[in-house]
C-alpha cells in the first residue's frame, strides 16, 4: 500500500511509519509542518526517520489546500494524525484549532470529493476527549454517564462526579464507544468534528474509514518540548531537574495509560483489514491508574528524589476517570495491548534519559491558565 501519513513526524507518527516500514511492504509519504510547539525552532528530525528507504517526508501544512492535494497523489491510504493538541491551549486558541483540526480535515475531504484520487481508506486519530467524563455504575440507575463537574463542585472539592438521576456516590466502569460523546473542550469538540465529518464524507464517497479513540498515549518519542500535552514527558522533565511534581485535585484522579507500540497496533490493523470499515473503536489498555500511583511509578523509574506532591489545585474542563471498553476492538480486530505499564515506563524513562534535558514549561503553561481563570 501507498500510505500517507499526516502528522507523520509526531509521536505517534514516528512510531507508525517505523513499524509500518519495517517488513518494507508499504511506500510512506509523511505530510507534517514540523510545528515549532513539538519540534523546536530549529527542528531536528529523528535519524532513524531519515535512515529510512520507502519513507518520503514533505514538509507541509495540513491547512495548505494544494500541498495536501499534492501529497495525496498515488496514495491509497491516509492515517490522519496531524492535529494542534493542547486541551487547555485550544481554550483560548479556539479559532487556531478549529482551522488546523476541523476545518482542514474538512478540507481533506473536500479534495477527495472533487478531484481524481487513489484513495481508499481514512484511518482517523481521535480521542477518548470526546466523552468527556467517562461512563460509570449507580446501584440504583446502573450505567450513568455524568456531565463535567461544575466550578461550584470543583470549587469545594468535591472532586467525585455523582449520579446525575439520584445525586448518589457511582463508581467508574468502563468507557464504551456508545457512550453518548460530551466534548469539554474546544480540542475535544475538535476532534469530534472530525469524526462527524470522516465517517459521514467516507460513506458518500466510497472511502473506507477507521476512527480510533485513543486514551493517554506515552513511550519513546513523545514530544518532550509540548508543555501542553503529555502528563508522563511533563512530569519527566521536572524529575530530572529535581523539582516538585504537583498533582491536581487528591491525586486518585485516573487515566487509562497506553503504550505506543499498541497505539501503532490498533493502527495497522484499522488500516489493513476490511472489517475495521465504517467502524468507531476505543484504543487504550482498558485500565485506569490514578495520576499519583502513575507519577509514583515514574520518580521509580528514574530513580528520582522529590516524590509528588497532592496540591488540590484543579483545571476546569478536566475529567475524574475515563478508561476503555476493549470489547469492540478485540472482537472485530483482535487487537491485544502487549506492554504492560511497569516495562512501557521502564522504556520511556531510559528513553528520556537518552535526550537532552529541556526547559521546562510546567509552570508558564499553568501561569497562563491560572491568567485566564481556568485553573484554581
Ligand atoms: N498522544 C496522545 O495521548 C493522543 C491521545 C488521543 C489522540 N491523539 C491524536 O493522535 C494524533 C497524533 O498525536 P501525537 O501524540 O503523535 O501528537 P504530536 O504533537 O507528537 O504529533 C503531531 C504532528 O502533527 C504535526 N502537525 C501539527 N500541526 C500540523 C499542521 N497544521 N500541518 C501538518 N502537520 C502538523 C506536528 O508537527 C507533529 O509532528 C493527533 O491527532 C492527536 O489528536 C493523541
Ligand atoms: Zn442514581
Amino acid at each position: 500500500m501507498n500510505i500517507l501519513i499526516t502528522g507523520g513526524l509526531g509521536f505517534i507518527g514516528t512510531n507508525l511509519a517505523l513499524s509500518l516500514n519495517n517488513g518494507k511492504q508499504h511506500k510512506i509519504r509523511i505530510f507534517d509542518n514540523l510545528s515549532p510547539q513539538i519540534h523546536g525552532v530549529i527542528p531536528v528530525i529523528d535519524h532513524r526517520m531519515m535512515d529510512m528507504g520507502n519513507v518520503e517526508i514533505v514538509r507541509g501544512d495540513v491547512s495548505d489546500r494544494n500541498g495536501l492535494t499534492a501529497a495525496l497523489d498515488g496514495m491509497d491510504a491516509v492515517v490522519h494524525l496531524a492535529a494542534e493538541t493542547g486541551t487547555a491551549q485550544s481554550m483560548y486558541q479556539i479559532a487556531h484549532y478549529n482551522n488546523i483540526n476541523s476545518q482542514a480535515t474538512a478540507q481533506l475531504l473536500d479534495i477527495l470529493a472533487n478531484t481524481l484520487h487513489s484513495i481508499k481508506k481514512i484511518v482517523l486519530a481521535s480521542s477518548r476527549s470526546i466523552y468527556g467524563e467517562g461512563a460509570y455504575n449507580c446501584k440504583a440507575h446502573g450505567l450513568v454517564y455524568p456531565g463535567a463537574r461544575s466550578a461550584t463542585q470543583l470549587k469545594s472539592h468535591q472532586w467525585n462526579p455523582v449520579c446525575p438521576h439520584c445525586g448518589n456516590a457511582i463508581s467508574t466502569v468502563p468507557t464504551p464507544e456508545l457512550a453518548r460523546p460530551s466534548p469539554a473542550s474546544i480540542y475535544a469538540a475538535t476532534k469530534y468534528a472530525q469524526e462527524d465529518l470522516i465517517r459521514i464524507a467516507g460513506d458518500s464517497l466510497g472511502i473506507g474509514t477507521a476512527i480510533l479513540r485513543f486514551q493517554n498515549v506515552y513511550g519513546a518519542g513523545q514530544s518532550l518540548n509540548n508543555p501542553y500535552t503529555g502528563i508522563l514527558s511533563i512530569f519527566s522533565t521536572r524529575i530530572r531537574r529535581g523539582m516538585s511534581l504537583p498533582i491536581f485535585e487528591d491525586g486518585l484522579e485516573s487515566r487509562d495509560f497506553v503504550h505506543v507500540k499498541d497505539i501503532v497496533q490498533a493502527i495497522e490493523l484499522a488500516l489493513l483489514m476490511e472489517e475495521a470499515n465504517g467502524g468507531t473503536f476505543n484504543v487504550g489498555a482498558g485500565e485506569p491508574t490514578s495520576v499519583l500511583e502513575i507519577a509514583n511509578m515514574l520518580v521509580d523509574a528514574f530513580d528520582g528524589k522529590v516524590r509528588p506532591e497532592v496540591t488540590g489545585q484543579y483545571r476546569l474542563g478536566d475529567i475524574r476517570h475515563c478508561y476503555a471498553d476493549l470489547t469492540q476492538i478485540k472482537a472485530k480486530l483482535k487487537f491485544e495491548p502487549k506492554i504492560s505499564l511497569t516495562s512501557g515506563m521502564e522504556e520511556f524513562a531510559s528513553w528520556v534519559l537518552s535526550q537532552p534535558l529541556p526547559e521546562d514549561g510546567l509552570d508558564k503553561a499553568n501561569a497562563e491558565l491560572k491568567k485566564r481563570k481556568m485553573m484554581s
